[in-house]
């Protein structure tokens, strides 16, 4: 007993410091993506996890002029995100007829930098259920903190 004390009290601290160490993945603040399109994301809900925020896109599918539109999202809360947090949002197009829906994840790369790896779900309007099979598009997009 008396030589398992040092040894729990050495343990404890060597998990709290490794706590302390590890870097945690943080959606709120400015993201910019491959694209060139640039994102803002504001206080996450500690308790939801529920976010809005918004998005400046760098390219468009219609002829529209390019305007800034709002994103409504959730982080998870599940206590097993381990610092690098599942989430989702959807951003409604404010100068065209479609919606996008984000899903990804954050992440801490190998040298401490926060990264949104995604992928997106972008749902145009069709004026007929026969031009439905055309009306979604599919891809990634990888985010980072923009400096
Ligand atoms: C539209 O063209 O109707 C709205 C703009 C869509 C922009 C898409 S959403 C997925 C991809 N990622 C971006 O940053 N922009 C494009």
């Amino acid at each position: 007993m008396v030589q398992a004390t040092p040894f729990f009290l050495v343990l404890f601290l060597a998990l709290g410091a490794h706590s302390l160490a590890v870097k945690k993945c943080s959606l709120a603040g400015h993201w910019v993506n491959d694209l060139g399109s640039n994102m803002t994301i504001q206080t996450v809900n500690a308790k939801t996890g529920i976010f809005a925020g918004s998005y400046h896109t760098a390219v468009t599918a219609t002829t529209q002029e390019i305007k800034v539109s709002p994103l409504q999202g959730a982080m998870q809360k599940s206590p097993n995100q381990k610092g690098q947090p599942t989430f989702g949002f959807t951003v409604n197009w404010s100068f065209s007829d479609s919606i996008t829906v984000f899903t990804g994840q954050c992440f801490v790369d190998d040298d401490g930098n926060e990264v949104l790896k995604t992928m997106w779900l972008l749902r145009s309007h069709v004026t007929d259920i026969k031009n439905d099979w055309k009306a979604t598009r599919v891809g990634i997009n990888v985010f980072t903190r923009q400096q």
